[in-house]
């Protein structure tokens, strides 16, 4: 395999009241519909375009300098590359010197090489899903566009890694997941992911939950103070590790199924 896993980085990091790494999420309209899929893609799923004001508040949320990180995911980016290579020139453009990753199926891959090619700071990476990537749970990507991801990835290292092969319980989650037996499945921890801004202009607490509405995840909107927001999010994590694991290792359940089934009986964080 060409492409390596990356290492996680920490979890929670807060700064001056800004978040280490935020999601941004345009929706779940996708060319595949893993039956896997956390965010149920399909290419009927629902999609909404970054502008200036959703950018303008992610500048607000996320460290500036070169620790912050910004990770496009959906659905997938390659749908809409015009606005997102539109998104990565704006956060640039306003002092955004971090890493940005896109994460994508890989399967227009000409259009996710275009993306890492616009940055000017050449900071924009990718991340494959695992399984379109080795086929292993998922139809292949066409092998035309493995090859060229390949051969960008052999002349530029790091520059296109691959996903983590685990599945949550979480959107389609793992009953109708036919991949190897093997990939490991229950865990009553929380990963502590970061959080997300959707363009319908919320900030949600969790990327795998994206399409879950249950209050339990509403950080604010684009409106609230950005301080309250990353505020919001500690709050969040907080309650996790006080009232999400404990529930979750009493009745012996992965945590994201928890998240997906048993909310209703968990008193939401206390947000500000
Ligand atoms: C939701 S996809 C969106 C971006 C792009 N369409 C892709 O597949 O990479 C982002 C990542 O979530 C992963 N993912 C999807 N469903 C998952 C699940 N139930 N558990 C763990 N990861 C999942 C995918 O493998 C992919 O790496
Ligand atoms: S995992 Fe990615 S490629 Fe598969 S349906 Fe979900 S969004 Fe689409
Ligand atoms: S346990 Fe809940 S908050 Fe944590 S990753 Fe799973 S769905 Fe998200």
């Amino acid at each position: 395999m060409v492409f390596k896993e990356r290492e996680s980085r920490n979890k929670g990091v807060v700064e001056n009241n800004r978040l280490m790494e935020l999601h941004l999420y345009p929706g779940n309209r996708c060319n595949r519909d893993c039956d896997f899929c956390t965010v149920f893609g399909t290419p009927k799923g629902w999609a909404m375009e970054y502008t200036a004001e959703h950018l303008d508040a992610t500048l607000a949320s996320v460290m500036l300098h070169e620790q912050g990180a910004l990770k496009f995911y959906g659905g997938e980016p390659t749908l809409n590359t015009e606005n997102t290579l539109w998104a990565i020139a704006y956060l640039r453009e306003h002092g955004f010197a971090g890493a940005i990753v896109i994460y994508s199926n890989g399967i227009k891959a000409d259009q996710l090489l275009q993306l890492l090619a616009s940055d000017p700071l050449g900071k924009t990476t990718a991340s494959l899903n695992y399984s379109i990537a080795t086929g292993d749970g998922a139809p292949q990507m066409p092998m035309s566009s493995l090859r060229k991801l390949e051969a960008y990835e052999k002349e530029n290292p790091g520059a296109i890694a691959i996903g983590h092969p685990d599945i949550v319980d979480s959107g389609r989650g793992i009953d109708p997941f036919t991949g190897e037996e093997t990939r490991p499945k229950v865990n009553h921890r929380c990963p502590h992911c970061y959080p997300v801004l959707k363009t319908d202009g919320q900030f949600h607490a969790c990327p795998f939950a994206i399409e879950n509405n249950a209050p339990h995840f509403q950080l604010g909107s684009i409106r609230d103070r950005p301080e309250t927001v990353t505020q919001n999010f500690t709050t969040f994590l907080n309650w996790i590790d006080t009232v999400h694991e404990p529930y979750a290792i009493a009745h012996d359940l992965p945590a994201c199924t928890v998240c997906w089934k048993n909310l209703e009986e968990l008193p939401p964080p206390e947000f500000g």
